[in-house]
C-alpha cells in the first residue's frame, strides 16, 4: 500500500494572528471522579500547539468527548480536559469556550490575544457533527482561516469537524497526525514478516470485522479481551493462524501468555490493538497484558501499539511506536483509506 502524503502544518501560511482551527483528539480515558487517566494523547498535541503559538497565531480547539447523544451531557463536557490543558500549557492564556459555535463563540475568537488557545465544548454535543452537517461544518470554519487535523484517533469518523470543515478552509495535517501516518505505514507497507496481530478491547463491533480483515494480512492473529469472549468463528479460511485466548475472564491467563510467547517472539512486525484485560476496570486486571507487553518490548520486532486504554496500559513499556488512535489505527493498518486524512491537501497540491 502506497504512504499516504499529506502537507502538514509547517506548509501552512501563518502569520501573527491568523485564526487556526485545530481538531484534536481530547477523548481521553477518565476515572468515574472526572480524573483524567492517561493524557497521551494531549500531550502529544503539544508540538503542533506550540508551532501555532510559536507563530503568534490564535489556536482554537475542537474536539469530541465520549458519546453523548447528540445534546449536552455535564459528563462529557471537555472542561475538566481545558484544565489539564491549562496545567499543560503553563505559560500560555488558555480559555474555554461554554459552547461549540454560534455568536458567542465567535465574540471569544475574535477578542482572544495572539499567540493564545481557545478550547471549544465537545463537538458530539451537536447532533450536526456525527452526520457531517454542512452547515455545522460552516460555523466551525467560520472560527478559523486555516484548518488543522492533528485528530489521527478521530480520522476514522467523517464527521463535520474532522471532514466536513475541509471544504472550507485550507487544510492540513498536524504534527501529530503526520507522525502517525509515518509510522503506522512501517505496518501497512510491507511489513517484515511474520507479522502478529495482537487484539483485545471492548469496541466488539467495531473491532471483529477489521480483526477478520487483518487476519488476511498478518501470519498470527493473537485475540483477548472482550473481543475474545464473543468470538465467533464464520467459517472463512484466512492466511493467519488465529488463536483466542480460551479463558478469558478479568486478564488474559499465564497459560494464554506461555502459548503465545514463541509466536511473539519469532515475530518481525507487530501491531498490538486493545487491552487483553479489564484493565480500566481495575489495573490490578493487567498482569496478562503487562506480561504481554514484555514480551513485545524485549522482541526485536517493529512494534507498532494502538489505542487509548491500550496506551494507558502498556505505559512504561517501550515500543517502536505507540499510537494515540484505536480504532482508527486499527483501519490504517488494515488498509482502508480514512476519511479525515482522505479530506487533507495531498504535499505538491496547489
Ligand atoms: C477513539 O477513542 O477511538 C476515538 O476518539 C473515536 O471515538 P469514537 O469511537 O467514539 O468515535
Amino acid at each position: 500500500m502506497k504512504e499516504q502524503q499529506v502537507a502538514d502544518v509547517g506548509d501552512a501560511p501563518i502569520k501573527t494572528g491568523t485564526r487556526v482551527l485545530v481538531r484534536v483528539d481530547y477523548n481521553v480515558p477518565m476515572t468515574t471522579d472526572g480524573k483524567i487517566s492517561d493524557d497521551k494523547r494531549m500531550v502529544d498535541s503539544l508540538p503542533t500547539i506550540r508551532y501555532l503559538l510559536e507563530r503568534g497565531a490564535k489556536v482554537i480547539l475542537c474536539s469530541h468527548f465520549g458519546r453523548p447523544e447528540g445534546k449536552p451531557e455535564p459528563q462529557y463536557s471537555l472542561r475538566p480536559v481545558y484544565q489539564h490543558l491549562q496545567a499543560l500549557l503553563p505559560n500560555v492564556t488558555v480559555q474555554f469556550a461554554e459552547q461549540t459555535v454560534g455568536t458567542a463563540v465567535e465574540q471569544q475568537v475574535a477578542t482572544m490575544p495572539n499567540g493564545s488557545v481557545l478550547l471549544l465544548e465537545n463537538t458530539r454535543f451537536q447532533p450536526e457533527e456525527t452526520a457531517n452537517d454542512a452547515g455545522f461544518a460552516q460555523q466551525l470554519a467560520r472560527l478559523g482561516e486555516i484548518f488543522v487535523n492533528d485528530a489521527f484517533g478521530a480520522a476514522h469518523r467523517a464527521h463535520a469537524s474532522t471532514v466536513g470543515v475541509a471544504d472550507y478552509l485550507p487544510s492540513y495535517a498536524g504534527l501529530l497526525m503526520a507522525r502517525e501516518i509515518a509510522q503506522l505505514s512501517q505496518v501497512t507497507a510491507q511489513p517484515k514478516r511474520p507479522f502478529t496481530v495482537i487484539i483485545g478491547g471492548k469496541k466488539v463491533a467495531d473491532k471483529m470485522p477489521l480483526a477478520r480483515k487483518l487476519a488476511e494480512r498478518a501470519d498470527y492473529l493473537l485475540v483477548g479481551g472482550k473481543i475474545a469472549a464473543d468470538w465467533q468463528d464464520d467459517g472463512v479460511k484466512r492466511r493467519a493462524k488465529i488463536f483466542i485466548a480460551p479463558d478469558q475472564g478479568l486478564d488474559i491467563s499465564m497459560d494464554t501468555v506461555a502459548t503465545w510467547r514463541p509466536i511473539i517472539e519469532s515475530s518481525k512486525t507487530i501491531f498490538w490493538n486493545g487491552p487483553l484485560g479489564q484493565f480500566d476496570v481495575d489495573p490490578a486486571n493487567g498482569n496478562g497484558t503487562r506480561a504481554v507487553a514484555t514480551i513485545v518490548s524485549n522482541s526485536r520486532a517493529v512494534s507498532v501499539v494502538g489505542g487509548g486504554d491500550t496506551a494507558a496500559a502498556v505505559k512504561g513499556f517501550k515500543f517502536t511506536h505507540v499510537s494515540t488512535g484505536g480504532g482508527a489505527a486499527l483501519e490504517f493498518v488494515e488498509g482502508t483509506t480514512l476519511p479525515g486524512i482522505a479530506c487533507l491537501k495531498k504535499k505538491g497540491e496547489k
